[in-house]
Formats: C-alpha cells, sequence, structure tokens
C-alpha cells in the first residue's frame, strides 16, 4: 500500500497514513517517508504500540543514532539511545529528572558539537487532556524576515547552553550538567544540507550571540524567538497513547507545553538521530 500525507497545518507537519512499523518498513515505503519528512518537517504516524527495539530500528533508518553522552541522567540505563521523556518518579522516590524537558522553545541537542538532525519521540502513556507540544517552521521564519535583518544575521552565532527550564535537578546533576555541556556557538542561520534551504537557528538556549553582551543580544534574541513562534509558522500536537512523531531539528523548533495534570502520568520515549557537526565552544561571553 503507498504511503499518503495528510498535513496537520498551514505551517508544518503531515500525517503519515498507510505505514505499520510493527512489519519491516520496505525501501519503497522508506523513500515516501523520507520525502514527507523533508517536505512537512514532522511526521505523525498513529497506533504504533511498537516495542522499544522496533522504535530504534526505524529510527536507524534515518542514520546514527545519539547515545545521549551529553544527557546521562536522562537516557535508559540498558538502551542509552532511548531518552525519557517522562514524570515517573526515580526509583529512590525522588521526582524524574526530565519531567520539564522541552519546556522551552529549542531544537533538539543545540547544546553539542553535533546537534540533532531528527527525533523520534513515542508516547507511551499521556495525560486524558493537555501536555501538549508546539512545533514551529523555521524556514517559515527565516524566509519572512527582511532583507536587511537576513544580511545582519548572516555571521551571526547564538550560544546556546544547555540548562533547561524548571530543570528540577538535583545540584549536582546540575553541575555534571555544565561540566558535561559547555556552551556552544551556533550560526543563526543554518543551510539544511539535504534541501539547501536556509532556516533560522535560535530558541530560548540561546542566552547571547558570540562577541555581544547578554544586554544587547536580548532584544534581537527575544524577536526572533517571538517571530518564529506566531501562531500561523506553528502546529499544535496533541498526543495520543502510541503515536510517534517525528521532527526534523534542522527545520523545525519545539516547545513542550507542560499543560497537563502532574498526577497524570506522560511517559514518552525518544531517539535522536545525530546531525552533521556543526558549531564550537563559545569563547568566553561578554559580560559588560
Ligand atoms: C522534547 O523536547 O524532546 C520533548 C517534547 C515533549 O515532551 O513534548
Amino acid at each position: 500500500m503507498a504511503v499518503d500525507f495528510r498535513p496537520l497545518s498551514f505551517a508544518l507537519g503531515a500525517e503519515v497514513i498507510g505505514l505499520d512499523l510493527h512489519s519491516p518498513v520496505s525501501e519503497v515505503e522508506w523513500k515516501q517517508v523520507h520525502q514527507g519528512f523533508l517536505q512537512f518537517g514532522v511526521l505523525l504516524i498513529r497506533g504504533q504500540s511498537i516495542s522499544r527495539e522496533q522504535h530504534i530500528a526505524f529510527s536507524r533508518r534515518f542514520g546514527d543514532l545519539d547515545e545521549h553522552e551529553s544527557l546521562p541522567m536522562d537516557r535508559d540505563a540498558t538502551l542509552p539511545v532511548l531518552l525519557m521523556v517522562t514524570n515517573d518518579q526515580k526509583p529512590d522516590g525522588g521526582p524524574s529528572n526530565s519531567r520539564y524537558t522541552g519546556q522551552m522553545w529549542h531544537s533538539d541537542m543545540s547544546f553539542t558539537l553535533a546537534p540533532a538532525l531528527g527525533s523520534l519521540l513515542h508516547a507511551i502513556e499521556v495525560p486524558p487532556v493537555g501536555g501538549d507540544t508546539l512545533f514551529a517552521n523555521m524556514y517559515l521564519a527565516y524566509d519572512t524576515l527582511s532583507g536587511r535583518m537576513k544580511q545582519m544575521l548572516e555571521g551571526l552565532n547564538g550560544v546556546h547552553h544547555s540548562e533547561r527550564k524548571n530543570s528540577g535537578l538535583s545540584a549536582t546533576w546540575e553541575k555534571e550538567n555544565q561540566r558535561l555541556n559547555p556552551p556552544v556557538a551556533q550560526p543563526v542561520v543554518r543551510v539544511h544540507p539535504e534541501t539547501g534551504r536556509k532556516a533560522l537557528y535560535i530558541g530560548e538556549k540561546v542566552k547571547c550571540f558570540e562577541g555581544m553582551t547578554q544586554e544587547e543580544s536580548k532584544p534581537l534574541i527575544d524577536f526572533l524567538i517571538r517571530h518564529a513562534t506566531r501562531p500561523h509558522f506553528v502546529y499544535r500536537h496533541s498526543w495520543q497513547a502510541n503515536d510517534l512523531l517525528i521532527w526534523d531539528n534542522r527545520c523545525t523548533s519545539h516547545l513542550a507545553l507542560g499543560d497537563y495534570d502532574p498526577q497524570c502520568r506522560r511517559h514518552l520515549e525518544r531517539t535522536t538521530v545525530l546531525g552533521t557537526p556543526s558549531g564550537h565552544v563559545a569563547e568566553m561571553e561578554v559580560t559588560v
């Protein structure tokens, strides 16, 4: 059966119709999925009560997987390519490290030297209402800037930090996180290696532009995020259990809203596909 796509919003995203990951994906199906991935930026496959092994095997079709060395506190102990996004308590009864994961506009692993190509997030259990995720089309964000603004952004690097909003990490983990992940400078405009299109690469993990103070940088960072995430550039995903959501981190940005009752379980598992090397450890930040 041919794979089909049903657009999910004006800006980005499509539901994949006619694909079942319980059985191996043929080469023809894979080519269609890959084409859809490049075209729509976000793909949704519903009804995938697949095993972890099936999730991982399908993810490998996109490329090599990140072993999440930079996020050891969130990865599964036996399958490090699986990152837990969960509010399940830790075995010692403490709150989960990852209960606030993604609650800032970001592109996955932007704070590393191998920012993610794509991510595949599998919903195991989700709250009856809320816990939604927003996605923004960063090609549209770039394309709709004025010519002078585009010129100004050329050659500018954003300094990405690994810290999380409401991190909830213990002080020890927070320190370890900072040790493992020094701030990394990434171009504010990146060329997508497969489509050749330019996309804005900015989010709330960017604290300043390289060579500029935070005070100088903040107004422009705030404008760019506000511009990129305006409602008509965004798709809002309402999760169902067994959804597999796949996104291209090179041309989209996302935000977990956290709009749900924390008493309800929200457990998702993510694989992260390694992207091409990008960026460098940031120069000392200018503070005055
Ligand atoms: C993520 O940023 O990978 C998690 C998104 C979510 O929990 O909705």
